[in-house]
This record gives structure tokens, C-alpha cells and sequence, in this order.
């Protein structure tokens, strides 16, 4: 198939082009590198052995994404685009709304409009609030967000759903990622921050890489058998291959479908940083913080139904997640920067 993938120049987007490309599905890229380089197409375009095509445009330019679809004929999108930090959506909501939820409005008018109504979304666990059950299913009912991130997630679910019911033609995967972390066993791509990260790799990456002097353990008095955070950790090229298998379903024509996507194993804060540790041969220096406004206990989900539906199944562990966050961080301290 001829897949479009908006926001593909980003962390989870790039890792998917080299599961698509093994798949022998063609891909095109959109994205307008508001949180991404450029750099890190090129690189995929190594790995594959082929150049990335690539069209640097906002998806919200209705102009340009009718112009993708007259250029291409495009089977099916898988929708990564959108602006994804939950501190920054509190600071900024009206960016968050706006970006978040313009974007899926243009692109999905744009796909209507050219006769395209097979889509992936990336979701998140986020939509699942404080979970209602653990390990989570997807029919553990929604929850209320605390941020302005999350919040455009729930939407847009909605969103989707609501076209899919109003137009049974269309295929709408509702993907729910839980933590991916790791990167592309070659190193040459991998997560890239701007600025201090949020999210928990990393952070524990950059200061084994000397970037920052410690960890922040956001507490250590929660509900859990060390009290710090447990979190479904799933390899980043793990959840990429769940986008080829998502795909089988909309071949399979599912109309609305929604799948967990984590491995069902939860891990809390220490124990990933001592699996780093262990893996790597590196310390990570850490000292004990208070909580994280918005942050729970545990989040793990149970992956049974994309195991049946889909053939889908996590391959890698937490150490070969360490090991791959090591070594696309010690190969590349700056990240994409100056490469
Ligand atoms: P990322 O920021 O690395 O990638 C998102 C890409 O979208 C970036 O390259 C950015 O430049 C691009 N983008 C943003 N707004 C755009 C717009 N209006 N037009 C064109 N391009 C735009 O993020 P990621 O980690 O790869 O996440 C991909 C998707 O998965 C996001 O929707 C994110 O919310 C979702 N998600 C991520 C996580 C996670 O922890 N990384 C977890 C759950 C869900
Ligand atoms: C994991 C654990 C922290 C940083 C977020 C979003 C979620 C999804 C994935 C997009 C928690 C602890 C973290 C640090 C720490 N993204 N931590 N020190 O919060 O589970 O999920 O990213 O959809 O929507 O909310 O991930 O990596 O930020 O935190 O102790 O410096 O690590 O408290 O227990 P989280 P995270």
C-alpha cells in the first residue's frame, strides 16, 4: 500500500517508515518539523536504502495536504502528526487545541475530499485517566485527562469514531501507545528532545551522557511494591511493527477498531533505572522528588486483543530497550544536532 504518514519525521514516525518499507508498502512523509530535524529522514533513507519522500508542509495548509493527495495516490494514512508534551499543553493550551485537533480536521476533509478513508491514529494511554481496571482493556472506559494533550487524544477518538459511524466506509484504527522508549538497533535514529526532557528515558540517557548531573524520581511513596510510578515500557520498533499489523485490519476492512499497544509488563522508575544500569554499565545517579502533578501509580495495559486481532505481540524486553536508548544516546549526545 501507499501510506502517508504525517508527523513522520518524528520518533515514532521515522521507526515506522523502516517497518513499512520491510512490509513492502511505499511511504510518504508530511511533516513541518516543528519537533523534529530533517536529519533524521535522511538517515532512515540509509537504513532503507532508498530516499524518504518527503514534503515539508503544516498539515493544517489545506492547500498542500489536497496537493499530497492529487500527487499520490494514497491508501491509507497513518497520523502521527500533533504536538505532544503534557507540561507544555498545560502552558499552552490554545496552541495544544489548536494544532492538535486543526491538523485531524484539515487532514481528514483532505482525505474525504480525494476519496481516502482508511486511517491509523496515534493515541495514547492517556485517554485512560486514572484507570478505572489494571491490566487495561480497551473496554476500561475512558478517563478524565488532567492536560490539554490528553484531552485532544479523547477528542479526537471521538472525532474519528463519529466520521467512521457516519460514513461506514471508512477504517479508523484508534492505536493506544502506552511508554515507548529505545530506538533503531543501528543507533543512527532514536528520541530527540527539545530542551529538557519530560519523559523518563531521556532524561536517565542524557544524564549517562553527562548532560544533566542527576535523575528526578518524581516520588517514592506511591501504591507500588517500591513506591515509585510503574509504566508499560514497550520498544519503540515494537509499536512501529503494530502500525504494519494495524494495517491488516483496515485491508480486512474493521470500520472502528481500537488496540492497546504495550507489552502488559509494568516496570516502575527504579527498576528501569536499574536495568539501565545493569545493561549499559553506566550509573544513573538519582535523587528522590516529589510527586508530578497529574501523574499516577501504575499504568500497564493487557495486549491480548491485538495478540488475537492482529497477530501483534511485543518482541523486545526492558534491558534491549535500555541497551538500544544507550546506544543511540552515547552514539549521538546531541541528538540529530549538528550532524
Ligand atoms: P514527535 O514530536 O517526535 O513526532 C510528531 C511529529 O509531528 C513531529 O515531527 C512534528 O514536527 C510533527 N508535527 C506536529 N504538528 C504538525 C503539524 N501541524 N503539521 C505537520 N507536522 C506536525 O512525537 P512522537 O513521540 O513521534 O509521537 C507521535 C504521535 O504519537 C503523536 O501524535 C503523539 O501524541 C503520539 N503519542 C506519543 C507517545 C510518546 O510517548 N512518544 C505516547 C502516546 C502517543
Ligand atoms: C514515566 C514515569 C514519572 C521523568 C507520558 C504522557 C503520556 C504518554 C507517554 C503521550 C512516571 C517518572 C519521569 C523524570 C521520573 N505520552 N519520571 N522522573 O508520564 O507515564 O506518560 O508519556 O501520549 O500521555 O503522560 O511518562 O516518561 O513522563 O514518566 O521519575 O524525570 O517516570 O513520574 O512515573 P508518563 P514519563
Amino acid at each position: 500500500m501507499q501510506i502517508l504518514l504525517t508527523g513522520g519525521a518524528g520518533y515514532i514516525g521515522s521507526h515506522t517508515i523502516i517497518e513499512l518499507d520491510k512490509a513492502g508498502h511505499s511511504v510518504v512523509v508530511v511533516d513541518n518539523l516543528s519537533n523534529s530535524s530533517p536529519v533524521s529522514l535522511e538517515r532512515v533513507g540509509e537504513i532503507i536504502g532508498k530516499e524518504v519522500p518527503f514534503i515539508k508542509a503544516d498539515v493544517r495548509d489545506a492547500a498542500a495536504m489536497d496537493k499530497i493527495f492529487k500527487q499520490y495516490r494514497i491508501d491509507a494514512v497513518i497520523h502521527f502528526a500533533g504536538l505532544k508534551a503534557v507540561g507544555e499543553s498545560v502552558q499552552k493550551p490554545l496552541e495544544y487545541y489548536e494544532n492538535n485537533m486543526n491538523a485531524t480536521f484539515v487532514l481528514v476533509n483532505a482525505m474525504r475530499n480525494n476519496g481516502c478513508k482508511n486511517i491509523i491514529f496515534s493515541s495514547s494511554a492517556t485517554v485512560y485517566g486514572n484507570p478505572a481496571i489494571i491490566p487495561i482493556t480497551e473496554e476500561c472506559p475512558k478517563g478524565a485527562c488532567t492536560n490539554p494533550y490528553g484531552k485532544t487524544k479523547s477528542m479526537l477518538e471521538e472525532v474519528l469514531s463519529d466520521v467512521q459511524k457516519a460514513d461506514p466506509e471508512w477504517n479508523v484504527v484508534l492505536l493506544r501507545y502506552f511508554n515507548p522508549i529505545g530506538a533503531h538497533q543501528s543507533g543512527r535514529i532514536g528520541e530527540n528532545p527539545n530542551g529538557i526532557p519530560n519523559n523518563l528515558m531521556p532524561y536517565i540517557t542524557q544524564v549517562a551522557v553527562g548532560r544533566r548531573q542527576e535523575l528526578g524520581v518524581f516520588g517514592n511513596d506511591y501504591d507500588t511494591p517500591d513506591g515509585t510510578g510503574v509504566r508499560d515500557y514497550i520498544h519503540v520498533c515494537d509499536l512501529a511493527a503494530g502500525h504494519v499489523c494495524a494495517l491488516h485490519a483496515i485491508e480486512r476492512k474493521c470500520g472502528l477498531a481500537i488496540y492497546n499497544l504495550g507489552t502488559g509488563h509494568g516496570y516502575s522508575v527504579l527498576d528501569v533505572v536499574n536495568a539501565f544500569e545493569k545493561v549499559n554499565g553506566v550509573k544513573v545517579p538519582y535523587s528522590i522528588k516529589p510527586r508530578r502533578e497529574g501523574d499516577i501509580a501504575t499504568c500497564y495495559c493487557n495486549p491480548a486483543k491485538a495478540f488475537k486481532e492482529l497477530g501483534w505481540k511485543a518482541q523486545y524486553g526492558i534491558e534491549e530497550m535500555c541497551r538500544d536508548s544507550w546506544n543511540w544516546q552515547k552514539n549521538n549526545p546531541n541528538g540529530y544536532e549538528g550532524a
